[in-house]
């Protein structure tokens, strides 16, 4: 059996009395892709800046490999190992895409101990196995500025692998890609499965349906169901949910 990568128990942030996440547990299991649905508003941002610790939380824990990781500082969360991918990728645009990802696996040394002395052996490995994920490979040299909005996405994506996040976070990675895009994010996300722990919230269903699993539906920040995309599709509670917003499109 699978151990659990991430326990979410309970957790909940009020806002000035409105609950935006609710009593809100779940379990991811290590090397789950976990797909969060759920209407405009549900929370699912929410609970990701929880989890992050971009936001702290008012009740519940969040427990990384059983180690609690509940309102700590963001950065302590990130080096203990939760990756986020952001709408506006964090990616240093004046370097190089190989730079970026070189600069990703110094995350844990110096950063001058690399430009000095070069990265060990096993980095190097890590980012050459990323950039074929990533099919980065002809834009190594490339500003990452200049990188098409899908390349940035990815780079970013791959800058958390290299970092060897164990638990990665994202929101809606696929907002404001063409379908080819979708389609190479899809293949990324799917090679990913069962090496590494992805919780991945996304809208597009024609992207969710190439690659979930078990998926989590939030409403007004409450769990509302979980199981596979047959399941939530035919799920009564679900339906209503999404009722006046035209349905799980
Ligand atoms: N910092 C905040 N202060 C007050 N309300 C907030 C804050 N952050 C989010 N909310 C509210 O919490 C609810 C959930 O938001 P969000 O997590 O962004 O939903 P989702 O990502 O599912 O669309 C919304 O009603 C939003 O307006
Ligand atoms: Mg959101």
């Amino acid at each position: 059996m699978r151990k659990p990568a991430l326990t979410i128990d309970g957790l909940g942030v009020s806002f000035g009395g409105f609950k935006a996440v609710d009593g809100f547990t779940t379990v991811v299991n290590d090397g789950e892709l976990r797909v969060v649905l759920g209407p405009n508003g549900a929370g699912k941002t929410t609970m990701m800046d929880l989890i992050s610790g971009k936001t702290a939380a008012t009740e519940g824990k969040v427990y990384l490999y059983g180690q609690e990781i509940t309102n700590k500082p963001e950065h302590e969360i990130a080096r203990a190992g939760i990756g986020r991918k952001f709408q506006i990728p964090s990616i240093f645009r004046d370097l190089r895409v190989r730079e970026n990802l070189e600069v990703a696996a110094a995350r844990e040394t110096s950063v001058f101990r690399n430009l000095r002395l070069g990265l060990r052996k096993e980095e190097r490995d890590r980012i050459e196995e990323v950039i074929d994920l990533t099919r980065l490979g002809d834009v190594l040299d490339t500003r990452a500025g200049d990188l098409s909005h899908g390349q940035m996405q990815w780079l970013e994506l791959g800058m958390l692998i290299v970092q060897d996040a164990r638990v990665i976070l994202l929101d809606e990675p696929t907002a404001g890609m063409t379908q080819a895009e979708t389609l190479k994010t899809s293949r990324i996300i799917n090679e990913l499965k069962g090496k590494h722990t992805l919780i991945v919230v996304e809208h597009d269903m024609a992207f969710v349906r190439e690659i979930a699993e078990r998926i989590t539906v939030m409403h007004m920040g409450k769990l509302l169901a979980e199981g596979s995309i047959a399941q939530i599709e035919a799920d009564a509670a679900v339906r209503e949910a999404y009722l006046g917003s035209g349905g799980i499109h």
